[in-house]
C-alpha cells in the first residue's frame, strides 16, 4: 500500500532523466524521501527500469505497458517483465501515450494480472468519471494544454476541474499534474482534495532538482 499523499516524478524521456542520469536523479528522489519522510515515487522509461530499481529503494513505475502476456509480441512491453525488472506499477494513458478505450481496459486488466499498481491518466473530469469503471489504483488528472508549462498550472488555471475530478472519482485517489511548479500549486490542489501529484519538468528541468523537489514535497 503506497503512503498518501504521494509525489510522483515522471522522468519522461528527458535527457536529464534517462540512462545514467536516470539513476542519479532517482538517487536524488530517494535522498529527499529519506530526508523529508514524504512519499515519493518515480516513473522511468522501460529501458531504465531495471538499473533504476536496483539503485534505489523508492517506488518505481513504468511509463506504459502493453496488453499482452508471454508469447510472440516482438517490440511490446510485457507487464510481467516490467514487474520482474523492479517496477511496482505503471502509468497508463498518459497524454503523450494515449490509448483507445478498449485497449486501455485490456491493458489495465493485464497490469492487474501482474499485480502492478495502475495509475490511469485522464485529460478532464469526464474521463476521470468514465475511468472509475476500470477500478484503477489512482486516477491522474492532467489537462494536456498545461503540461510542460512553467508559469501556468492546473492549480492556477483549473481549480474547479480539480474539485470536479475529485468529486467524480468515486473515492479513487486523484493525482494532479500539469505545470505544477510551486508550493502554492501543491497547497491549492491539496485543499481541493488531491491525494498526490504527477510532476515532470518542475523537477527534472529545475536548475537544482533536489531543492525543487524538496520545496514541492514539503508543501504536501
Ligand atoms: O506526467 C506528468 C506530466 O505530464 C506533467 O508534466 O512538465 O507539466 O510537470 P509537467
Amino acid at each position: 500500500m503506497l503512503k498518501k499523499p504521494i509525489f510522483i516524478t515522471n522522468f519522461k524521456t528527458y535527457e536529464q532523466a534517462t540512462g545514467v542520469n536516470a539513476v542519479e536523479l532517482a538517487k536524488v528522489h530517494e535522498k529527499v524521501a529519506t530526508k523529508t519522510g514524504k512519499s515519493i515515487g518515480i516513473v522511468v522509461t522501460s529501458t531504465d527500469l531495471y538499473r533504476v530499481s536496483q539503485a534505489v529503494n523508492i517506488p518505481v513505475f513504468a511509463q506504459h505497458v502493453d496488453p499482452i502476456d508471454y508469447g510472440s509480441f516482438t517490440g511490446h512491453v510485457l507487464p510481467q517483465n516490467v514487474k520482474n525488472a523492479g517496477a511496482i506499477g505503471t502509468l497508463l494513458n498518459h497524454s503523450e501515450r494515449r490509448l483507445d478505450l478498449e485497449i486501455l481496459e485490456n491493458t489495465i486488466a493485464c497490469a492487474q494480472k501482474s499485480s502492478l499498481v495502475r495509475i490511469v491518466c485522464a485529460e478532464d473530469p469526464d474521463e476521470v468519471a468514465a475511468f472509475t469503471a476500470f477500478d484503477p489504483d489512482f486516477l491522474a488528472f492532467e489537462p494536456p494544454e498545461l503540461i510542460g508549462s512553467r508559469d501556468k498550472s492546473v492549480s492556477s488555471e483549473s481549480p474547479d476541474s480539480i474539485r470536479d475530478s475529485v468529486n467524480r472519482a468515486k473515492g479513487i485517489p486523484v493525482l494532479v499534474g500539469a505545470g505544477i511548479n510551486s508550493a502554492e500549486d501543491i497547497r491549492v490542489a491539496m485543499e481541493l482534495g488531491a491525494r498526490g501529484f504527477l510532476v515532470a519538468s518542475g523537477v527534472v528541468k529545475a536548475d537544482d532538482p533536489e531543492k525543487a523537489l524538496t520545496e514541492l514535497v514539503m508543501a504536501m
